[in-house]
């Protein structure tokens, strides 16, 4: 059998190369956040606080991790050109470095009694290990399409209910180097969502309309399963930092639940959840651009790429 070189000018699929070519620039590493410059707004902060923000970014590297050593790579069976193995190769090591740079969070800001309750937290909660152990069984046993509606669901939805807070002290000028990593797993995790929702839309549509609608079936019981305990989850997180909180933050997983069906080429699903809906701290710390513009001197408190590099509401809305 004659194994084929991948052949760039061959297009079978421009938006592969598309993709490719805007995931590729947005390339980044924790590294060139200096997260330790964070300190002293840290030390403002109350232990309650704290303990939310510790949950909070705790609660994705237990998510990235399974999206770097099982998320990315389920994919690749299903890919329907050569270049999207290329694509999947860059997400993969995205999702390495964002389960890294929440550990880098942790470290610079913690001390070690700290960090190891932390781990032992997300390793342990109930609620935390629900959403892994449910994502992950469609990963391992699922078709095409539900392991692509798994992963939507988990990076589009869940992840925003800890998206939250770090964008909501970064719109009051707080916090502002761990928002920036956070800001750019957002844009990463933007564009893994529209590829997969434009993947998915592609296999869906080849479906007979009655498989279509178990299939819809089957998915919208997943989103409810999985919001149940989203909402439980946040209930129980969030609850030291009061109702309205609380509220804001179910509010904005909702908003992200209709942007995720809107990937996939279905209608919003919540009413009352449009952007207009959403606290505005966190819209203008979403929008937030930062001090620095230099990637080769690492000088300045923002996230150091080209200048065409800062986080807008086209990277969140991509
Ligand atoms: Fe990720
Ligand atoms: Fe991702």
């Amino acid at each position: 059998m004659t194994y084929h070189t991948i052949n760039w000018n061959i297009i079978e699929d421009e938006f592969d190369e598309y993709v490719w070519d805007k995931a590729t620039a947005q390339f980044w590493l924790d590294t060139r956040v200096p997260v330790s410059h964070d300190l002293g707004d840290w030390r403002q902060l109350s232990e309650k606080e704290k303990a939310v923000i510790n949950k909070v970014v705790g609660g994705l590297a237990l998510l990235d991790t399974l999206q770097s050593e099982e998320g990315v790579n389920v994919m690749r069976v299903d890919a329907r050109t050569r270049k999207e193995i290329g694509v999947i190769n860059d997400f993969l090591m995205m999702e390495s470095i964002h389960a890294k740079s929440y550990g880098t969070i942790l470290i610079s800001l913690n001390d070690q009694q700290t960090i190891d309750d932390t781990y032992q937290w997300m390793n342990n909660d109930p609620r935390m290990q629900y959403k892994v152990k449910r994502i992950n069984e469609i990963y391992q046993n699922g078709n095409n399409l539900q392991k692509k509606v798994a992963s939507v669901f988990l990076e589009g939805i869940l992840y925003y209910s800890n998206f939250f807070t770090p964008l909501w002290y970064r719109g009051q000028n707080q916090l502002a180097n761990l928002s920036e990593i956070i800001k750019l797993v957002i844009r990463d995790e933007s564009v893994h969502g529209t590829y997969l929702g434009y993947k998915f839309q592609k296999a869906f549509q080849e479906l007979p309309s009655a498989q279509q609608q178990t299939f819809r079936k089957w998915m919208d019981n997943l989103l409810a399963d999985l919001l149940d305990n989203e909402f439980k989850f946040t209930d129980q997180v969030y609850a030291p930092l009061g109702e309205t909180f609380v509220a804001d933050v179910k509010q904005f997983v909702k908003y992200n639940a209709n942007k995720a069906m809107n990937n996939m080429g279905f209608d919003a699903i919540f009413d009352h959840a449009a952007i207009e809906d959403i606290n505005p701290i966190v819209m203008n710390g979403i929008s937030t651009e930062t001090a620095n513009h230099d990637f080769f001197s690492q000088v300045g408190a923002g996230y150091l790429m080209g200048e065409a590099e800062t986080m807008t509401d086209q990277d969140y809305n991509f």
